[in-house]
């Protein structure tokens, strides 16, 4: 008689049959820095319990105990004052900004980890949206020209992998131009394939300092990002992206949101076969954070158990806060 619980009894017989493993190799972490010369070195971020905004030095620590605990890379993201934003998003192209400092230093100081920086516009925008807005619309084309400059800006600070995350048609394409032009052949691009709509993003916006409303988002009382975001409802759509993101050049892809996606991240890695990253954002961090400081869930177990379903699902990596936590654990 076939009986499955045979290979369920023993620990060793489970460790033999267990299909899918995580490791520290597949773990990203995002993290944010401050330009804050005053106040605490590390922000506390509310909605993010556990997560913190670093001061460039602080940040520096802490990405030495990432690359030690076998982190491959980190994904940096500013928080920069109310007083350099603007309309356009100016400050994204000076070439002394906070991220590039910041990938400055890191390279100085832990030369091995990878670097990955985000193309998109809203950490510098006072309205918070990726793009140009005009009229109540994200211009595409002209948003396009400018994350091109911004990635250029960011692959001479040092960034092995721009990572655009906007959502505006074509812009792959003409960033990895962009990229040739200056001699940057051998950067990475990590497509921000397949980024829903989604209300996962609320606690990021706190962090990168991007939540305040205007216009017409005041009057939904959300940042409504869909014109550019793809519907959650949609799978199809989600193969076109990829497919078009690959032909204009991408290196790998990414899903975002992760665990409301498991679906999109299976029918893309069977599909293309391609390097697929998932995306734990910051309300999936939140939602099982608050839960578990409630003593309501175990927070090591479902955090682990979250991780490797990403895996099981066909990811190659994942991107997670948790990811200090999650390399801690899996070192033993
Ligand atoms: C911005 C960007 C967002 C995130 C990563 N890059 C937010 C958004 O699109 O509004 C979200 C990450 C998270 O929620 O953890 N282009």
């Amino acid at each position: 008689m076939i009986r499955l619980r045979r290979n369920r009894q023993q620990p060793w017989s489970r460790a033999l049959t267990q299909e899918t493993r995580l490791s520290v190799e597949n773990l990203i972490w995002p993290v944010f820095v401050h330009d804050g010369s005053q106040g605490p070195e590390d922000q506390i971020i509310p909605s993010m319990p556990g997560v913190f905004r670093y001061s460039k030095n602080s940040l520096i620590e802490n990405i030495k105990i990432a690359s030690d605990l076998g982190i491959p890379a980190v994904a940096i993201f500013p928080h920069i004052s109310a007083s350099k934003k603007d309309e356009k998003g100016s400050e994204a192209l000076n070439p002394n900004n906070l991220v590039c400092e910041t990938v400055n230093l890191i390279k100085s100081k832990v030369p091995n980890i990878g670097l990955i920086c985000d193309v998109a516009l809203d950490p510098y925008t006072t309205h918070g949206h990726d793009g140009i807005v005009e009229d109540g619309k994200i211009l595409n084309d002209a948003t396009v020209e400018i994350l091109c400059q911004q990635a250029v800006n960011q692959a001479k600070a040092g960034a092995d992998v721009l990572a655009p995350s906007d959502m505006m048609d074509l812009r792959v394409g003409e960033i990895r131009k962009a990229l040739d032009l200056k001699g940057f052949q051998d950067k990475i691009i990590l497509s921000y394939a397949a980024k829903y709509a989604s209300a996962f993003y609320g606690p990021f916006r706190d962090a990168v300092g991007s939540s305040s409303l205007t216009g017409a988002d005041k009057k939904l009382g959300f940042r409504d990002k869909s014109t550019y975001q793809m519907n959650p409802a949609n799978s199809d759509e989600a193969l076109r992206e990829v497919e078009l993101d690959l032909s204009e050049g991408a290196d790998m892809v990414m899903v975002k949101p992760g665990l409301a996606y498991l679906d999109i991240i299976y029918r893309i890695k069977s599909k293309f076969g391609v390097p697929t990253f998932a995306y734990q954002v910051s309300g999936e961090y939140s939602s099982l954070m608050s839960a578990a400081e409630n003593g309501w869930v175990d927070k090591n177990r479902i955090f682990m158990e979250t991780l490797v379903s990403f895996k099981r699902a066909g990811a190659d990596g994942i991107l997670t806060y948790f990811a200090i936590e999650a390399a801690k654990i899996l070192r033993g």
